[in-house]
């Protein structure tokens, strides 16, 4: 029998151990050791869980006993769980985690640490919920050299852009739904603000290019401005509005940026609906490779930490070999010199003589049209350009009279 403890019981928490104690003679098979659910860690009352008895609220009910051996962390944020997690596995504790904040932060220095000690710390919740995509990177996708990765990586956002586009629902409504329905992070600014996407195109990042990327030093843009005429004009382009995580080598350097992004009907991540997450992986040999399902939720979340503490108990010798140096900044291609075409919505008193002006601004741009226009309104995309000339280049077009209302970038996937 192996003992563990799960620090949290809220939605993945909870998912967790009713897996384990639903599933518990069918993991005892494959792993074949019994795993006991010895502490939960929470400072709330559950009276009427069916291992009540087992909950504590003192993190040294875990630490100090060493018959635990793994700790499951679904608490969430970056404190106290870092703190908890450096401990567990400074003691000798092999640490799943779902916690992208956690795994975004600090990755570097804990796969260090679980290296020094010959443990596990596995974190394949972190990225896509219920979606393989960590184990892949590591294991299965290692001949290839990866070279770009783009995913639709938090459900939340991709839940309401989907009402708005299909349902033409207001932003507000669909996130209102999406927290009912248990997807949103507890404060739901990390999710429309795009810094969960953020957090988890960082992971895959370091991961695959093997240097830590740090949160701050990638560009993110959420979707709070995204509205139903941008998501008309997108439709008028030939696709949708979706938010993207992309990163790829550019002259040895990390492109890496989270933002809205129109993407074309063509591409596999246009179909992506709902709750759902897909994730395309290129790489030198294999190609395209994409990884889709539920992306967020209790369930699908849960099965994947508890596929990590049954990895954990297959590897408790010989550990899992994750591990990424740590990074800085140097490694990220500056936001400025990234190349986009890009959506522009802006208003004019005379759109013919605005048209004109942004010609003359960004480069022959193609206009957009849509049912229902505003007399005042113009929408065109420009050519690729650098981010440093687009800024430019609204600069001179707004000489015009012209006022730009709205920019999104066209996704190259
Ligand atoms: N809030 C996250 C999402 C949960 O919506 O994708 C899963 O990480």
């Amino acid at each position: 029998m192996i003992q563990v403890a799960v620090m949290g019981h809220g939605v993945v928490g909870s998912g967790v151990t009713e897996i384990l104690l639903k599933h518990s003679e069918e993991i005892a098979k494959k792993v074949q050791e019994e795993i006991y659910i010895k502490k939960v860690l929470d400072l709330r009352e559950f009276p009427d869980s069916p291992i009540a008895d087992r909950f504590t609220k003192n993190f040294d009910d875990i630490i100090n006993d060493d018959e635990i051996k793994i700790v499951v962390e679904v608490m969430g944020g970056l404190n106290p769980a870092y703190d908890f997690v450096k401990k567990c596995l400074e003691n000798g504790k092999s640490v799943v985690t779902s916690n992208k904040e956690l795994v975004a932060a600090k990755g570097a220095e804990l796969l260090k640490i679980a290296e020094q000690n010959n443990i596990n710390f596995l974190f394949e919740a972190s990225v896509g919920g219920g979606i393989p995509i960590i184990r892949p990177l590591n294991q299965c996708l290692a001949a290839n050299d990866v070279y770009e990765i783009d995913g639709i990586l938090n459900g939340t956002t991709n839940y309401i852009l989907a009402k708005m586009i299909k349902e033409s629902t207001s932003f507000e409504d669909a996130l209102a739904r999406a927290q009912q329905k248990g997807y949103a992070e507890r404060n739901p600014a990390a999710d429309i603000e795009g810094h969960d996407a953020c957090r988890k195109i960082c992971i895959l990042a370091s991961l695959v290019f093997g240097k830590h990327v740090y949160p701050d030093s990638v560009h993110t843009e959420g979707i709070t401005k995204v509205s139903l005429t941008d998501v008309e004009y997108a439709a008028a382009w030939g696709g949708v509005v979706k938010l993207i995580g992309s990163v790829k080598l550019t002259d040895g350097k990390q492109e890496i940026i989270v933002a809205p992004m129109f993407v074309s009907d063509e591409c596999q991540l246009s179909s992506v609906d709902g709750v759902f997450n897909a994730i395309l992986v290129k790489g030198d040999s294999t190609g395209d490779v994409v990884f889709y399902g539920k992306g967020a939720g209790k369930l699908p979340t849960a099965s994947a930490v508890v596929a990590d503490v049954m990895d954990c108990v297959n590897h408790q010798t010989a550990r899992r070999n994750i591990i990424w140096e740590d990074g800085n900044a140097d490694n990220i291609l500056p936001f400025e010199q990234t190349k986009y075409a890009m959506y522009v919505l802006a208003n004019a008193e005379n759109t013919e003589e605005a048209l004109a002006a942004a010609d003359g601004a960004f480069g022959k741009v193609e206009k957009l049209t849509r049912k229902n226009a505003e007399e005042n309104e113009l929408a065109f995309v420009t050519p690729v350009l650098t981010y440093a000339d687009f800024e430019k280049a609204v600069e001179k077009f707004e000489q015009s009279g012209a006022k730009v209302v709205s920019n999104i970038r066209v996704a190259v996937i």
